[in-house]
């Protein structure tokens, strides 16, 4: 009940243009806030958790073997690239949103989104528009930088996801006093997660506009991952359904490694797909969760999901989401907790929903500057905004790249490159401490380079280590 009031005196201080959004976020965030405190003991029962059946996950190949139709356009122009933008680049050092860093020659995320989708459309007469999910950590930022595109055949639209107060971990009240969510509000807000995406891209209208103008097919990717590009054998499986039954929901897997074992897998649970994530597991299944053989595939996030499905099921308010709930230490030091819910997790509400098994290579995230080393080299090669694994690599796989914590920030990182290393024919490359790279050097086989502390290791220009250990002044 006080959640409410309090909740109540924030929506009071609202200007006049802001208060009927402001009041569908609240009404929202209680409802969630609702759900959490009702909630009692885990959200999956482990023995119920079941291996999917064999045809509910099927393998790209099979997907891909049926070919494409003649009318590939028509089939295209009923579909429409949603970007998840809700996401800022914290964890790689930087304030602004993560699509707008620079990944391969000077090109963001954005600009690889929007050269792909244009490839598309050129090459098939089409008009696939993007929409961006943004925040409002995001929105301002991403709406500056869209002008650029005015003049490219992509029609770009945007929607915001809600925006929802940060809650006292002790006093369960929310830390907001009003609705500014700057100076001394600046971290008493939070976007609840892409499972909002469901609700919010119905709240702002766009939904109704697309499915009016014919759209039926939504494919929801991370704007980080630059293997998310639009697949047609999926998108002709979902519009020419070999049974004849739509499916509304599909999520892409992709095999497990072992550095996988914490994406979310696809299970049977009372008879429908379910994803399961780490967090739900009971600590006594974890290992058995993680294991690569019961569990062989995990969550890409890549989603194609019917427009008309989401329209009904919003309107039904039948989406079920399990709720995340994410601790977090203000900078201050108070304890939070934010509630949250992962755009995935909806799939048991969809009918006749299907896993896809897709190559690796339709996974191409980029969460740190390890990963953005590797597509920032001469392992992948560009072409109209999609990155694939350069011919010249021997190996199908990439290589393992620890870079320590010097260079967690991208401006850190950028510094200590002065060009980036031919890495070809490298297989693992672990640097920590203070370390340099001059322009042009090759890193081949395993290559270990360990500055100690007040140390500091900078590789000569021309360079070439193949199965290096350089630590200090020893060289081996
Ligand atoms: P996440 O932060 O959920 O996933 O963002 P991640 O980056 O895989 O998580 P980490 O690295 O394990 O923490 C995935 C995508 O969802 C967007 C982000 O911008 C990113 O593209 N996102 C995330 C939103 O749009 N809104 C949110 O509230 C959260």
């Amino acid at each position: 009940l006080s959640v409410k009031k309090e909740l109540e005196k924030i929506l009071t201080t609202a200007p006049s243009h802001e208060f009927e959004h402001t009041k569908k976020d609240l009404d929202g965030f209680r409802k969630l806030f609702h759900r959490f405190l009702q909630e009692k003991g885990p959200s999956v029962d482990w023995g119920k958790i079941q291996r999917p059946p064999e045809d509910s996950i099927q393998p790209y190949e099979k997907i891909k073997a049926r070919g494409l139709p003649d009318n590939i356009s028509s089939v295209l122009n009923k579909l429409v690239v949603v970007k998840l933008n809700g996401g800022l680049g914290t964890s790689m050092g930087c304030k602004g949103p993560k699509s707008l860093i620079g990944v391969r020659n000077e090109n963001t995320f954005l600009d690889l989104t929007v050269q792909q989708i244009e490839h598309l459309n050129k090459t098939y007469n089409t008009d696939v528009p993007l929409v961006l999910m943004n925040s409002f950590n995001t929105d301002e930022d991403t709406k500056k930088i869209l002008q650029k595109y005015n003049h490219c055949r992509v029609k770009i639209y945007t929607f915001n996801q809600s925006r929802y107060p940060r809650i006292n971990k002790e006093s369960l009240l929310p830390v907001a006093k009003d609705v500014s969510y700057s100076g001394e509000n600046t971290e008493a807000w939070y976007p609840p997660g892409h499972g909002d995406i469901y609700a919010s891209f119905y709240n702002s209208g766009l939904l109704d506009t697309l499915i009016g103008e014919g759209k039926e097919y939504i494919f929801v990717s991370n704007i980080d991952n630059l293997g998310a590009t639009v697949d047609l054998y999926i998108l002709n499986h979902l519009m020419n359904p070999p049974n004849g039954k739509p499916c509304e929901f599909v999520m892409e897997v992709t095999n497990k490694t072992r550095a996988d074992v914490k994406g979310g897998t696809l299970t049977q649970y009372e008879g429908k797909l379910r994803l399961v994530e780490i967090a739900q597991v009971p600590k006594a299944h974890v290992d058995e969760f993680k294991s690569v053989s019961k569990f062989k595939i995990f969550n890409t996030n890549n989603l194609w999901i019917s427009l008309a499905a989401v329209k009904r099921l919003q309107e039904q308010n039948a989406i079920d989401m399990e709720i995340i709930v994410n601790p977090k230490t203000l900078d201050g030091g108070l304890n939070v907790i934010q509630l949250e819910t992962a755009v995935g997790a909806a799939i048991k509400s969809f009918e006749n929903s299907l896993g896809i098994n897709v190559p690796r290579s339709r996974f191409l995230p980029v969460k740190t500057t390890s990963d953005l080393l590797l597509v920032m080299s001469n392992l992948y090669s560009l072409n109209a905004g999609s990155l694939t694994m350069s011919e010249k690599r021997e190996f199908p796989t990439v290589p393992l790249v620890k870079l320590g914590s010097s260079f967690t920030k991208v401006q850190d990182y950028l510094r200590r490159f002065e060009s980036i290393p031919d890495m070809l024919e490298l297989d693992h490359l672990t640097v920590s401490g203070d370390v340099t790279f001059g322009k042009n050097v090759s890193l081949k086989g395993t290559v270990i380079i360990i500055a100690n502390h007040g140390d500091r290791i900078d590789i000569p220009p021309g360079a070439v280590l193949e199965n290096k250990i350089v630590s200090g002044n020893l060289r081996i």
